[in-house]
């Protein structure tokens, strides 16, 4: 093929994203590559040569979810013969060929490492064959390509600051779908911020499996937050996820000493219980992670801290349960995600323990955290009336076009009359009333 004729295709991509902000991130590298070599984004399925499917497979559910879609898709297949399929992300990382064994209409499965192959990948499927790409990278971290900003509001985004993941909690699949851990140079990270803010943006969002662990042989991530919070007062820096066991100290001191890293730490605890902890391999105990919520408390009073717990991991006893409501009541987190355990081939969990609570109750028990989260969410948003917030405006509510909504530095959403507000903007609100994931106000 003549290379001019190559690159002037125009064949159309359509990417759909499921799982963590990662995820979304990486779907924009994705965009990114693909755009380079001629290929131009679809706005809908329905005028795409490509449905690339961006997927998770942390727990069976989000796997069959895609599974679920890959069929609804053949449909389409059948009316529209050109449109192929690609499964990427973690699902297609776990399963690889098997995948399109059991998904015919799947042309191609592309890794998390491999997604610099995606030209390549859907040139030699054009034509009907399949492909794989899984190698993982211990290297890799797409470092010099700018993400095309998919379906951005403008105002906010992600930057992705490292990949993988060597912890090996031990029901996690993580580490085998997205490979070891390594970090990106702090540099571009600054330069993909000053850019982002350049343009207007003016919120980023620090994404790693434990970005605590961020290491370049020039900084560790308490000096990349500094740099980044440098920038400019007027751009807001969040992250995610932190380990609770390398949370370290100078971490928050550099967020006391910038007013714009906001008062938001997301620490997964996954469970209260330390010989459940010590099950899981979370290399921390609960005196430890009480520690830490002290800490936060102490440096950053205003600081909301939120968590992920997992219900029903191998051998979780009622008291072991009960322990985790306790650490809730507690902790008192200001929004958690829920989740029942879900065995996954290949990890420690899966092939040495035993997955032994039955459904039925790991769902009672996960309602019993999830009823118990709720009514502190309540509570906590309670305390928050009668307080005023600066509020990063971002859009129109989902409830009324005459209000707008933003997010405080905790991160709770803010709902308000529009008045004379546009988003992107830093407004002043005063909150009158709250439900347990709202809080409701007016512009001062
Ligand atoms: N089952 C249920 N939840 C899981 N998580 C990770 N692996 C599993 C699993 N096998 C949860 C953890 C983690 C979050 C991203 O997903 O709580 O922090
Ligand atoms: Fe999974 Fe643990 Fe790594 Fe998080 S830290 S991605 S839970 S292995």
């Amino acid at each position: 093929m003549h290379p001019l004729f190559e690159y002037d295709h125009m064949e159309k991509v359509y990417i759909e994203t499921y799982g963590c902000q990662m995820n979304f991130a990486d779907s924009e590298v994705v965009a990114s590559i693909l755009q380079k070599a001629g290929y131009t984004m679809a706005e809908s399925l329905d005028d795409a040569d490509y449905c690339l499917i961006n997927t998770c497979a942390i727990r069976d559910n989000a796997e069959q979810r895609v599974r679920h879609r890959v069929r609804e898709l053949r449909a389409r297949q059948v009316r529209d013969g050109r449109l192929r399929i690609g499964v990427l992300g973690c699902m297609a990382e776990r399963l690889q060929n098997q995948l399109m064994a059991e998904e015919d209409n799947v042309s191609f499965v592309c890794g998390p490492d491999a997604y610099r192959r995606l030209p390549q990948v859907l040139a030699e499927v054009a034509d009907g064959r399949q492909a794989a790409e899984v190698e993982l990278s211990t290297t890799e971290t797409y470092a010099d390509i700018e993400p095309v900003r998919l379906g951005s509001n403008g105002i906010s985004a992600y930057i992705s600051i490292m990949r993988g993941c060597q912890n090996y909690c031990s029901y996690c699949v993580v580490p085998y779908t997205r490979g070891r851990e390594r970090s990106r140079d702090p540099q571009t990270i600054v330069a993909e911020a000053q850019h982002l803010f350049d343009r207007g943006y003016r919120e980023v969002t620090l994404l790693g499996q434990n970005v605590n662990s961020y290491r370049n042989t020039e900084a560790g991530f308490p000096e990349l937050m500094d740099r980044v919070a440098s920038i400019d007062p007027a751009l807001r820096v969040r992250f995610a996820t932190s380990h609770p066991k390398d949370l370290s100290d100078s971490l928050l001191e550099v967020m006391a000493a910038h007013p714009n890293i906001c008062r938001c730490i997301h620490l997964p605890v996954q469970s209260g219980s330390n010989r459940m902890l010590k099950a899981m391999n979370r290399h921390y105990t609960i005196e430890w992670y009480l520690d830490r919520v002290d800490s936060i408390r102490r440096h950053l009073p205003d600081c909301s801290i939120t968590t992920d717990v997992i219900a029903g991991f191998c051998g979780e006893t009622l008291e072991d349960h009960q322990a985790t409501l306790d650490l809730f009541r507690r902790v008192r987190y200001d929004y958690a995600f829920m989740f029942k355990y879900s065995q996954r081939d290949g990890t420690y969990a899966a092939r040495h323990m035993a997955d032994d609570i039955a459904d039925a109750e790991k769902t009672r028990r996960l309602n019993e955290i999830i009823n118990l989260q709720g009514q502190i969410a309540l509570e906590n948003n309670q305390l928050e009336v009668g307080r005023d917030y600066e509020v990063l405006v971002e859009g129109e509510s989902h409830r009324s076009k005459e209000q707008l909504f933003g997010r405080n530095s905790q991160n709770k959403v803010l709902v308000f009359d529009r008045r004379d507000a546009v988003p992107g903007t830093y407004r002043q609100v005063h909150v009158d009333s709250c439900t347990a994931a709202t809080l409701l106000g007016h512009l001062i």
